[in-house]
């Protein structure tokens, strides 16, 4: 049964983590991917909440990062059982009331009534979260009329500080999230959310390697809001070695299914990461060269031809192609995940993709294959496999 009434989102506004270590984050943020610091949570907010709150933000992407002051708060609660993670994802939408009495009719598990904030300058923002099939972590959807602050209870530096988004990040592309069975997750956001599929692959490593070698797979569904554009793509493990797929092993990492990566988009892909990698903040997956051997051939049969960025760039940076037209590709590339950034478990299995899109919408399926191999390799470096 599709959902023909759409839920009025205009887009992902924000993503809020829970963090172990703020001061590693902010000069992750700040200093690694160039973003502002804009505000934080005042001193009420944090003593109420328990919890200190930071805001990040580059382009349209913002981001906030929680760490716990004292016991009872979320972001404990949420570390007590998990490393670092994305807790929420917040979406703008049009009309919150219609949202929500659809969401509700729908059967959503809905956590509040629509709670309603006015500010002395006439501005409103109205919200309400519901709980979701990513694990822990919650959806809100918020509509702002004139209200500046990205939740109540934030206040804004009197000046930005941290970077100036030289890196040209603009937009959350994507969200990928890793479940131990996937139907569930498909099913709640096609008929709850009302979303549609958009893409699905399925592979396995062994596919292309010695049957002796220990292989694993992945089922991915992609699924998206066609009026906003937002996209989920949704990994399971597949058999055989079912417990030795990466989604598998990210699964129990996490301590729970949930966010696996975020995809940024970025003005410019080659200075972007060529200047994120000379903040030394930030790292990331490699790929072998035998990729950037074959890369002529790839472009070949993608359809792809001819491409404007000088392929000994995208050698020397690791930057992965993708496409199947004629000049439309996309150029993406994958950070290492925190736990491996940091050699800290508890900072988590989460990572950050970098993407530029020149007409390709897709999801690199060709490059799906490449990442899948990165991460076992790193898994299988780090010992986690
Ligand atoms: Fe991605």
């Amino acid at each position: 049964m599709a959902q023909n009434e759409s839920l009025g989102l205009l887009g992902v506004e924000s993503a809020h983590w829970y963090v172990h270590d703020l001061e590693r984050s902010r000069r992750f943020y700040t200093q690694g991917m160039d973003f502002k610091e804009i505000g934080g949570s005042d001193p009420d907010l944090t003593a109420r909440g328990r919890q200190q709150s930071l805001v990040f933000q580059a382009g349209d992407i913002a981001l906030v990062v929680s760490h716990p002051r004292g016991e009872g708060g979320r972001a404990a609660r949420w570390l007590a059982k998990h490393p670092d993670g994305v807790g929420t994802l917040t979406f703008a939408v049009k009309d919150v009331e219609k949202t929500f009495h659809l969401l509700d009719r729908r059967g959503a598990t809905l956590m509040e009534d629509v709670q309603t904030l006015r500010d002395n300058r006439g501005g409103k923002l109205s919200w309400f979260s519901i709980t979701t099939p990513f694990g822990d972590t919650t959806f809100r959807f918020a509509q702002r009329d004139g209200y500046r602050p990205l939740f109540p209870g934030m206040i804004f530096h009197e000046k930005p500080t941290g970077g100036q988004n030289r890196f040209g990040f603009n937009r959350i592309d994507h969200v990928t999230s890793n479940f131990r069975t996937l139907m569930p997750a498909i099913m709640w956001m096609e008929h709850i959310l009302g979303l549609e599929r958009f893409w699905k692959i399925e592979f396995h490593t062994d596919d292309a390697k010695d049957k002796l070698e220990k292989g694993s797979g992945l089922r991915s569904t992609v699924m998206w809001d066609p009026e906003s554009g937002v996209k989920f793509a949704n990994n399971e493990p597949a058999r055989p070695n079912f417990r030795a797929s990466q989604i598998n092993i990210f699964v129990e990492d996490n301590r729970g299914e949930g966010i696996q990566h975020l995809a940024l988009g970025v003005e410019s892909i080659i200075p972007a990461v060529e200047g994120m990698l000379k903040t030394r903040a930030v790292q990331f997956m490699d790929t072998p060269d035998s990729y950037y051997d074959h890369l002529g051939k790839r472009l070949e049969v993608f359809g792809i031809g001819r491409i404007d960025e000088n392929p000994d760039d995208l050698r020397r940076l690791r930057i992965l192609i993708d496409g199947n037209k004629e000049h439309s590709y996309l150029l993406q590339i994958f950070m290492k995940d925190a736990a491996s950034l940091y050699d800290d478990r508890q900072a988590g299995p989460f990572f950050y993709e970098v993407i530029q899109r020149k007409g390709d919408k897709g999801f690199g399926a060709g490059n799906f294959r490449s990442l899948f191999e990165s991460i076992e390799r790193d898994q299988k470096a780090a010992g986690r496999i």
